[in-house]
């Protein structure tokens, strides 16, 4: 099912979202809602809020401490905002990758490992949860047989690959990606994006990208951020190809960010 089929429940639903810094307002009443099993991008020019809304969707903004959230951010009905819930449970069932690899010096298999630690798992499972989560980031057959390397010796390609192993591990439910490929050579970009088609089959997949030639690639539904506020949304061909607003077209064929 999908967020476009009628009675289909979103995993999140983004409502009234609003973030202010000290000194302006970075996003502007955002209302969006996430279907399980389905990419959605984010798209929009630099500067125009997708890392501050990204972050949002997990509390990973708790972490800067001087923007302020209003609305709400609920996930399966609850407000991951809302008394009393623990951020660090939020982050476990919406998981985030990074732009930029986040890869701990350690070995592969620790760093796969790191979300189990801190859950106290027994090793049995810890080993068999490693060769599950590496063979679905794609990596098993590359490094399954180097798990004591340290993994700041991959490459860039496969580190990001890791990072993403390293998310699965905890069992998550929703998989947030900020930019994810920007940084890889356009081959480590590819295996990368690859993966996609296949996490959607078990995770709702939330991904911010620049690219948008990914973003039409990868998501079935697309939402574009402009100067903090949500101008359109919906599913990725429509509005590539019969945007409602006129910054969506304006945006799309290039003429701005
Ligand atoms: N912690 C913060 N404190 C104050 N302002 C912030 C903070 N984080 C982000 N901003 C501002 O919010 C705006 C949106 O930033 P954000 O990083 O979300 O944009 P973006 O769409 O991800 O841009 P890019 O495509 O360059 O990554 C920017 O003007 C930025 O300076
Ligand atoms: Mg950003």
């Amino acid at each position: 099912m999908s967020a476009s089929d009628p009675g289909a429940a979103p995993v999140l639903t983004v409502e009234h979202l609003t973030v202010r810094s000290p000194t302006r307002t970075i996003l502007s009443d955002v209302s969006l809602e996430f279907a399980d099993k389905e990419v959605t991008g984010i798209i929009g020019p630099s500067g125009c809020g997708k890392t501050t809304f990204i972050r949002t969707l997990n509390r990973m903004i708790d972490t800067s401490p001087g923007l302020r959230v209003e609305g709400s951010v609920r996930y399966r009905g609850q407000d991951i905002y809302g008394r009393g819930v623990n951020p660090v449970l939020v982050r476990q069932r919406i998981g985030m990758v990074f732009q930029r690899p986040t890869v701990f010096p350690m070995s592969i298999y620790e760093n796969v490992a790191f979300g189990l630690r801190l859950l106290r798992t027994e090793e049995e499972t810890v080993e068999s949860v490693v060769r599950r989560s590496l063979t679905r980031a794609g990596l098993w057959n590359e490094i399954g047989s180097n798990l004591d390397q340290p993994a700041l010796e991959l490459s860039g390609g496969q580190q990001q690959r890791l990072c993403i192993a390293r998310a699965l591990a905890i069992e998550p439910k929703v998989l947030l990606f900020d930019e994810p490929t920007s940084s890889l050579d356009p081959i480590a970009a590819q295996k990368v994006e690859e993966l996609f088609g296949e996490l959607k089959k078990d995770y709702a997949v939330i991904i911010v990208t620049h690219n948008l030639q990914q973003a039409a690639r990868v998501a079935s539904r697309t939402a574009f951020l402009y100067q903090g506020r949500l101008i359109e949304s919906g599913p990725t061909e429509a509005l590539f190809e019969r945007p409602k607003e006129s910054l969506t077209q304006q945006y799309i064929t290039g003429r701005f960010g």
